[in-house]
């Protein structure tokens, strides 16, 4: 299949692209490198620097590449960030999709499978979290991708796309090849890391005075690997069902870590001190977020390959250690 992927020299984003053209499929990169990195991506996939938000420049390359189906990880993805500025949020997240929605539409493409977050929940109503339970986000970042899905539910009934709305909870660990690296990064492992290998001189924990074990967050973390193999199972089920499709699903290992944990996790993994600071919460910041993610291993058949929080933490590892970008 040819895929078009914007965001594909992210993260997550990266490691998707790798298997697409490892299954044989044709993938063209679209990203404004803003935070991506070329050498994410790669040398069987085509890269484009673009933006979303540049519909002449999509148009463009639609026509040029026809694709059969887009993947969509272009995002600004910091959740505190967009409790300071909501309106980069909105512009990125929410009207540049309705851009890229509008482009898909006009090239007659079928098939969208796009990034969401369990942001859409808020504070959740029961854990482990289900699909059909309330959409409430606390911060901007997950109210401007609930937007998104909602206009996806519109451009399902009315134009008859077919599309997958991914609710990753978070996106952790490493391939061999590609990791984490965000700029500044805001995800607790890759810090905790940076601890570990000197680069930082703390973590720091934002609350320990939470309605929780130990008083600090607890979430789920869930492997890019796996994550990658949830996007490549959701392509191939809206692609073969010839009617419009609709797919929503979490993705996440249905197991809670506290932030204490995930520390504790890391020093046993690298045998390194890794001191900790205790500060004050972050607007924004559910207690707790697990996701139950049944739903996508009956229907798909998706099954984790790294659902320890330990192996997810090892590769992250072993990727800094190994100092290795790109294939
Ligand atoms: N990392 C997580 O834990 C997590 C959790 C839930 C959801 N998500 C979602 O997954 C997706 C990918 O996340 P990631 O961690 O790989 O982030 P990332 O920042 O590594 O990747 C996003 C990519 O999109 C590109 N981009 C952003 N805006 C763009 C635009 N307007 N035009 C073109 N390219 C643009 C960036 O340059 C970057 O390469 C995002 O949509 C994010 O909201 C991530």
């Amino acid at each position: 299949m040819k895929v078009f992927v914007s965001g594909g020299a992210g993260y997550i984003g990266g490691v998707v692209v790798s298997q697409l053209v490892a299954a044989g499929h044709e993938a063209v990169v679209y990203d404004n490198l803003r935070n991506g990195h070329p050498d994410s991506v790669p040398s069987a996939a085509r890269l484009v620097v673009g933006d979303v938000g540049d519909r002449a420049k999509l148009c463009e390359i639609f026509a040029e590449f026809q694709p059969e189906a887009v993947m969509h990880f272009a995002a600004s993805i910091e959740a505190g960030e967009s409790m300071r500025d909501p309106a980069k949020f909105f512009r990125n997240n929410t009207a540049n999709a309705l851009t890229l929605l509008e482009t898909i539409l006009s090239h007659k493409v079928r098939c969208l499978v796009f990034s969401s977050t369990a942001a859409l929940y808020g504070d959740p109503v029961s854990i482990p979290i289900r699909e059909s339970d309330r959409l409430l986000p606390i911060n901007a970042y997950g109210e401007s991708k609930l937007l998104v899905e909602r206009m996806l539910g519109w451009f399902h009934r009315i134009h008859g796309l077919s599309y997958a709305s991914l609710r990753y909870f978070n996106a952790a660990g490493a391939t061999e090849n590609l990791g984490e690296r965000h700029d500044p990064e805001s995800h607790l492992i890759p810090i905790i890391l940076q601890v570990a290998s000197g680069l930082r001189e703390y973590v720091s924990i934002f609350g320990d005075d939470y309605d929780t074990l130990d008083g600090t967050c607890v979430r789920d973390y869930v492997h890019v690997s796996d994550l990658a193999s949830a996007h490549l199972l959701a392509l191939h089920a809206l692609h073969s069902r010839p009617e419009p499709t609709q797919l929503i699903y979490n993705l996440g290992n249905g197991h809670g870590f506290s932030v204490r944990e995930v520390i504790e996790c890391a020093r046993r993994v690298t045998g390194r001190a890794i001191p900790a600071v205790v500060e004050a919460r972050r607007t924004g910041d559910p207690a707790i977020l697990v996701a139950g993610s049944e739903k996508i291993r009956a229907e798909l058949g998706w099954t984790p390959q790294y659902p320890g929080l330990e192996q997810i933490v090892r590769s992250a590892w072993e990727y800094i250690q190994r100092g290795k970008q790109g294939d």
